[in-house]
This record gives structure tokens, sequence and C-alpha cells, in this order.
């Protein structure tokens, strides 16, 4: 790797399964260090062990993206670690390991919807509030979002999750408008359907495979397939880059 994120500060949310423990551990390779914010403390603390085995600087922070007071203690644990906080990824969701229902749009229970934008879009806000004090006091931050194809090409069930992802675009392109003037910049990414599960059933496997008809680039997606995006929107790369939505999806939607 190329140390492009040498001495910068990073937090993941929700960094201790899936597509977020690779940004985490890609993250960690280009030189960051990195705080682990998930709502599974054991995970958490299991990737931050990880990667300091692995030689690089990290802390597993046990936090709930839909509490403020949480969102707060991760960012202040992180500044305490580490000394400053330069890369947000909001990751955290539900969506696999903390799962969601695929119930037809008037069959979800309002439970679930409102826990479903607590955590998506209400937690992607919490964390950006968290944490761009610190971003400001610096004169220097970037902040990545993570929406979905599925915001830009709708779906055929998981409205409250895909209408979730949606509101991520237009909180990318507002909190970017907000706060450039202290040159910090908000991007989005929107993976494709991911390989991420840890432990896949068949079915699962059958539609991740099933996504790839729809692609450019025929074959199944997996989290590294998104690395590279992060780093792009974490580094000096993508310093005059703000308010943008990057489609990694083997080129299924394009726009
Ligand atoms: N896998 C895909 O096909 C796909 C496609 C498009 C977008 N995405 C998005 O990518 C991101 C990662 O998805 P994934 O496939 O790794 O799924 P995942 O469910 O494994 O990852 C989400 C992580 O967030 C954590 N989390 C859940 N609620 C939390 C909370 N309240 N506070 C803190 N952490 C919490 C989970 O424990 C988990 O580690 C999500 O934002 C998801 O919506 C995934």
């Amino acid at each position: 790797m190329n140390d492009r994120l040498k001495g910068r500060v990073a937090i993941v949310t929700g960094g201790g399964h899936g597509i977020g423990k690779a940004y985490a551990t890609r993250l960690a390779a280009e030189g960051a260090k990195i705080v682990i914010a998930e709502i599974d403390e054991k995970a958490a603390l299991a990737v931050a062990a990880e990667l300091v085995a692995a030689g690089y600087e990290a802390i597993g922070v046990r936090t709930d993206v839909a509490n403020a007071d949480s969102v707060a203690q991760m960012a202040a644990a992180a500044v305490a670690h580490f000394g400053r906080i330069d890369v947000l990824v909001n990751n955290a969701a539900i969506f696999a390991t903390v799962p969601m229902s695929r119930s037809p749009f008037d069959q979800i229970s309002i439970d679930e919807w409102d826990r479903m934008m607590s955590v998506n879009l209400k937690g992607t806000w919490l964390a950006s509030c968290a944490v761009v004090p610190q971003m400001r006091a610096q004169g220097y931050g970037k902040i990545i979002n993570i929406s979905s194809g599925t915001a830009l090409k709708g779906s055929p069930s998981r409205i409250h999750y895909v209408t979730s992802k949606a509101g991520i675009l237009g909180f990318t392109k507002t909190l970017a408008n907000e706060v450039g003037k202290d040159n910090i910049c908000v991007n989005c990414v929107a993976p494709g359907s991911t390989l991420s599960e840890e432990n896949p059933d068949e079915d699962i496997i059958k539609m991740r495979n099933q996504a790839m008809s729809t692609r450019a680039l025929k074959r199944v997606q997996s989290p590294d397939d998104l690395t590279g995006a992060i780093v792009f929107f974490a580094s000096a790369d993508s310093d005059f880059i703000t308010g943008q939505t990057l489609v990694v999806d083997g080129g299924s939607c394009l726009h």
C-alpha cells in the first residue's frame, strides 16, 4: 500500500463486520489510525485487535450511531487516543448483521421503519455532528457517507432501507455546502449488491450472483471492490471534490 493516509485518523462506523471491516483494514494499510465505532462491542474490539496485531494503530469503541451521547463518546475517544479526526466513514446501517425484513411496502412495521431511519439516516447526521467541531478546529476533514445503488435504481422490496439510503444523497449535498467553508469535504459512495455477509446462506449467494446479470462487469462484488473509492475520498487526491456520489457497482447503475 501507499501511505496515502499517513498520520490521518479515521473513524469507521459499523466497522466490526462486512464492508466496514474492509474499509477499516484498507484505511489502516494506507497509514491511517483507526477507530472502529460499532454497536457490536465484541466485534469492534476484535477488529481493532486484528489491526493492532497486523502492526497498525486502532481502537474499538462501542457506539450506537442513533444515540447522540454515544457518538459524542466515539468522537471524544478518537481525540483522546489519536489527537485528531480526519476521516469519518458513515457506514453503520441496518442491513445484514442487524437484519431487516424484505416485506412489501405496506407490511413493514412502524417500529422497523422508525428504527431504519434512526440508524441509517439520523445516525449519519449525528455522527457527522459529533466530528465536525474537531474537523473545523483542524481546518480539514473528510466525511464519506454510504448510500446504495438501490437509492438510484429503486428496488422491488425494502422500501424503508431504500428510502433511508436515498436520504443520504441529499444529506451529502447539503452538508457539503454547509461545511465547505471549513475545508471539510463530504462525499458519498453507493455500493452495488455486495457479498458482504460473513456466513451467507444459499438465498444470499443466489441473490448476489443474480446481480451479476445487471452489470457491465460480470462478476460478484466483494467488499474489497469498494475500498479504493473510500481511500480516494479520504485522501488528498480528492481535496477539491465535494458533494459527489460515486457508484461502485461494476456498471449496473450508469448515471
Ligand atoms: N452489502 C451490500 O450489498 C450493500 C449494498 C449497498 C449498500 N450497502 C451499505 O454498506 C454498508 C455496510 O453494509 P454491509 O453489507 O457490510 O452490512 P452489515 O450489516 O454487515 O454492516 C453494517 C454494520 O453496522 C453495524 N451497526 C448496525 N447498527 C448500528 C448502530 N446503531 N450503531 C453502530 N453500528 C451499527 C452492524 O453491526 C454492522 O457491523 C451499509 O451502510 C449498507 O447499507 C451494502
